[in-house]
């Protein structure tokens, strides 16, 4: 690997019994990227907890956030955070261990030679381990309906183990993204791919957790299905008018 510095944002929220073992993971796996932890003010402590397990390790950080706001607001905050300070390259990873730091390897290899590089549970290779079947049919679904109503080919677009070069997240308007909940991964994919830049999915196995739980909820499920569609429309109505312009010059 060259000498690309590394940023690892970890959104939290309620993740005290996981934090710890998450980061030790990955500093065995990878001993020289950095970590920053985004804590949404957990009322489970644990923000305290990163505190001090960045107290002691210099390659940890945390940014504290006063209340649960989504994990949009979270990793734009993060991003932020890492292109102040000349990270070369962004990781989304979830805290909980459902993304084996272990894989991170493959997906920064993957990233040398593409712009976004998606840890897909959805392509040959991949594997979900654990989760219920109605969670797995609700995340393919979403992926279906992404397809379908953006006309993209990612296999799994609302996947949260990725890894952003820099020049993608400064080109992207993040000031734009309204995203909150977990649409955020479907907004990013879309503006990576509208903005030119490339995209590879390479195979993880998503393990679903074993401690805490998950914030998935109805209205992470609403949100999506609203802002999709209605980017699916906006770019499907932009497709019309430029062929009807196009047919009226002749
Ligand atoms: N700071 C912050 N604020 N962190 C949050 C928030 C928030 O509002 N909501 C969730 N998180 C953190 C969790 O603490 C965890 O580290 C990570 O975001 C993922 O949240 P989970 O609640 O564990 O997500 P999941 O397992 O249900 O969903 C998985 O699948 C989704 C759909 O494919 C994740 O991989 C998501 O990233 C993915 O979009
Ligand atoms: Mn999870």
């Amino acid at each position: 690997m060259t000498d690309r510095r590394v940023l690892v944002v970890i959104p939290t929220y309620n993740e005290r019994e996981n934090i710890e073992q998450l980061l030790r993971r990955l500093h065995q796996a990878l001993p020289t990227v950095h970590a920053l932890v985004v804590d949404d003010g957990s009322p489970d402590g644990t923000g305290e907890l990163a505190d001090e397990l960045a107290a002691a390790d210099e390659r940890i950080d945390v940014l504290h956030r006063s209340e649960k706001a989504g994990l949009g607001p979270a990793y734009i905050a993060g991003f932020r955070w890492g292109l102040d300070r000349g990270y070369d390259v962004l990781v989304e990873m979830d805290a909980d261990g459902s993304h084996a730091p272990e894989d991170l390897p493959r997906l920064l290899a993957a990233s040398e030679s593409a712009d976004l590089v998606i840890g897909s549970r959805y392509v040959p290779g991949g594997k979900v381990v654990n989760w219920p079947k109605r969670r797995e049919w609700l995340s393919r679904m979403a992926g279906v309906y992404s397809r379908t109503a953006l006309g993209v080919p990612t296999r799994d677009i609302t996947a949260g183990f990725r890894a952003y070069r820099r020049t993608v997240l400064e080109k992207l308007e993040l000031d734009d993204v309204a995203s909150q909940g977990y649409c955020f991964q479907i907004d990013l994919t879309w503006r990576t791919i509208r903005a030119g830049f490339s995209v590879v999915e390479v195979p993880i196995t998503f393990t679903e957790r074993e401690l805490g739980k998950s914030k998935m909820s109805g209205s992470i499920v609403l949100e999506a299905i609203v802002q999709v569609g209605r980017w699916g429309l906006k770019h499907r109505l932009s497709q019309v008018a430029g062929l009807v312009k196009k047919l009226l010059r002749r």
